[in-house]
């Protein structure tokens, strides 16, 4: 058999910000209580960037983490993909703030923005670049503090955000490209722009000048939520040739404990497959999977040869779903 190339996840790491901030301590800002934020999110705290905390230093620290988790070298990276809403700056982008934490000179290094599905598109992109032959080793960054363009005034929305990093590090090999064999297998990524109004910033560089804080009609989104992922999980189970029984973890974004449930509903994974994280982290967007599947990977769960499926959907709307063998 040729062999093909095949993008393996080497390491994972995570960052989260010093900071947590329970429901109890939101319920003095705004008229809400833990009991609801609980029962409609299944969210009890979130991690907020302090001082001198920002995307580009909590993502330095995650893509830290993930290559001492790789015993790697930095000098190993030749591609830097950050997926983010909430840069530093509005240019130059994180993944070059990143690249010179880390002392990397040469590769390409961009940032790459689909919201809450940011860190799915980040896995295919970087995926694409690696299977082209054109780069080594990638690193694949999801990072956020959503906490600066919330509007802390709207009980709607700043119950539900958090802030935090995750990266992982993907590598080019030479694979039989068989299921069992280790690699990113499959991805499906979507975008309907005609569902801007049910969740955006109002404002940015260009139509405003100012940064902008997000909005959001929550029913919307939800009502389509769980339509859309199963769509691209379906998606990703067909091109693979396999079935919702062959996947050993399924870590989804995490918005909602109620979303993820009937997604795993819908797809027959029993509860005990799923990676929920949102009880600790709340929404933290693009960072929400990788900080996933940096805890699964940390207390055991998620072991190399498992089949994972990674999925989102946020902002745009974009939607999508990457299933990996670890
Ligand atoms: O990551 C990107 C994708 N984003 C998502 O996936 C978010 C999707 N949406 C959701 O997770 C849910 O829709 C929410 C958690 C945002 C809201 O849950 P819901 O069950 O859809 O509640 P709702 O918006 O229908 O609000 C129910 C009630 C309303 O009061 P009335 O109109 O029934 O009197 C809200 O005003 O709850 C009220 N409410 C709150 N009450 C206490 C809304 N926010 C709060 C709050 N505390 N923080």
């Amino acid at each position: 058999m040729t062999p093909i190339l095949r993008s393996r996840v080497r390491g994972v790491g995570a960052a989260l910000p010093a900071r947590v901030v329970t429901n109890a301590e939101l319920a003095h800002r705004v008229d809400t209580s833990d009991a609801w934020i609980q029962q409609r999110t299944g969210i009890k705290q979130r991690y907020v960037a302090g001082d001198g905390e920002t995307t580009a230093s909590l993502a330095t620290k995650a893509a830290e983490a993930a290559l001492r988790h790789a015993g790697l070298e930095t000098s190993a990276i030749d591609l830097i993909v950050v997926a983010t809403s909430t840069p530093d700056y509005t240019f130059p982008a994180v993944a070059t703030q990143v690249q010179a934490s880390l002392g990397i000179v040469d590769g390409a290094a961009f940032d790459l923005q689909a919201v809450c599905t940011g860190f799915v598109y980040a896995v295919a992109t970087a995926d694409k670049f690696l299977r082209s032959g054109s780069n080594k080793r990638a690193l694949v960054i999801g990072a956020e503090t959503f906490s600066r363009i919330l509007d802390w005034s709207d009980r709607t929305t700043c119950v539900l955000f958090g802030d935090g990093a995750g990266a992982i590090v993907l590598e080019a090999c030479e694979s039989d490209g068989l299921i069992a064999s280790p690699g990113v297998i499959a991805s499906r990524l979507r975008a309907d722009g005609r569902h801007r109004a049910k969740l955006f910033v109002d404002g940015g560089p260009s139509a405003t000048m100012t940064v902008g804080h997000l909005r959001m009609e929550g029913k919307e989104v939800f009502r389509h939520a769980v339509g859309m992922v199963t769509d691209v999980i379906k998606g990703c189970f067909a091109d693979a040739g396999v079935t919702a029984d062959a996947i050993d973890w399924f870590v989804p974004h995490q918005a909602n404990r109620r979303i993820i449930d009937a997604s795993a509903d819908k797809l027959g994974i029993p509860h005990s497959k799923v990676v929920v994280t949102v009880d600790r982290h709340g929404n933290t967007s693009a960072a929400s999977v990788p900080l996933a599947l940096a805890v699964a990977v940390e207390d055991g769960r998620i072991k190399p040869g498992d089949l994972v499926m990674i999925e989102a959907m946020g902002g745009g709307f974009t939607w999508g779903a990457a299933l990996i063998r670890w």
